[in-house]
């Protein structure tokens, strides 16, 4: 479905009021919460874990009260043990790289079997071949623009090829499935990754890196918007 989701990513929040970022991003008009979990083992960062994704749960909702997804990305090695306690903890999207899984059609039917939807995470050198065997599973592709581990990094231009051949094969597939793009995504370049086919777009620095979130997220709507 071509309707745009913004999802900031936490990474870029102040780590000491997490609860009140969820809100204030929300409120500022946040689709989604990106949640970026690193295990100094996969990727050279430390960051949360399904503790920390539990107690957010209650926050990530909108003034309405109605529930707001939380898109957890998964920077772990290994894969699933973390992707079931991220369901328990409340996760509506998990996804992870499938470099980092000996199994990786296991680890998405574990991941649906908890009742969450799947997504599987290309980093900028990585092939997407394993889509040949896995689109008819999934339920997101989410292409890295930058290599992962740490926000505020610039945007790899190659991912724009990337970005258009995973909108092939999803148009291909004639499934609904979300494209995703992480990494260096700003008001000035998100058109044109929305023009490569992407349609849910993660922002952390670009978001929380100003005062006014509420601001940020309009101007990426309106450049959407042409
Ligand atoms: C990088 C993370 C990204 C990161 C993006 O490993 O997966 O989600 O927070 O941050 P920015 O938007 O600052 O590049
Ligand atoms: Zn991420």
């Amino acid at each position: 479905s071509k309707t745009f989701r913004i999802a900031p990513s936490l990474l870029s929040a102040d780590f000491a009021r997490l609860g009140d970022e969820v809100k204030a991003v929300i409120a500022g008009g946040a689709d989604w919460i990106h949640f970026d979990v690193m295990d100094n083992h996969y990727v050279p960062n430390l960051t949360f874990g399904p503790m920390i994704c539990s107690a957010l749960r209650p926050h990530a909702v909108t003034a309405a009260g109605q529930p707001v997804p939380i898109d957890v990305h998964l920077m772990v090695q290994p894969v699933d043990a973390l992707a079931q306690a991220f369901a328990q903890a409340g996760a509506d999207y998990i996804s992870f790289h499938p470099d980092a899984s000996a199994h990786v059609h296991r680890s998405v039917q574990a991941i649906k079997a908890a009742g969450c939807k799947a997504g599987l995470v290309f980093n900028p050198a990585m092939p997407m071949d394993v889509l040949d065997w896995m689109i008819e599973e999934i339920d997101l592709i989410l292409i890295m623009s930058v290599n992962p581990g740490f926000g505020g990094q610039g945007f790899i231009d190659s991912a724009l090829r990337k970005i258009e051949d995973a909108r092939r094969r999803i148009d291909a597939s004639g499934r609904d499935i979300r494209l995703e793009v992480d990494g260096g995504i700003k008001t000035d370049n998100i058109a044109r990754v929305a023009a490569a086919g992407a349609d849910t777009f993660v922002a952390g620095s670009a978001i929380f890196g100003k005062p006014d979130y509420k601001g940020v997220i309009d101007a990426m709507r309106s450049a959407l918007k042409g």
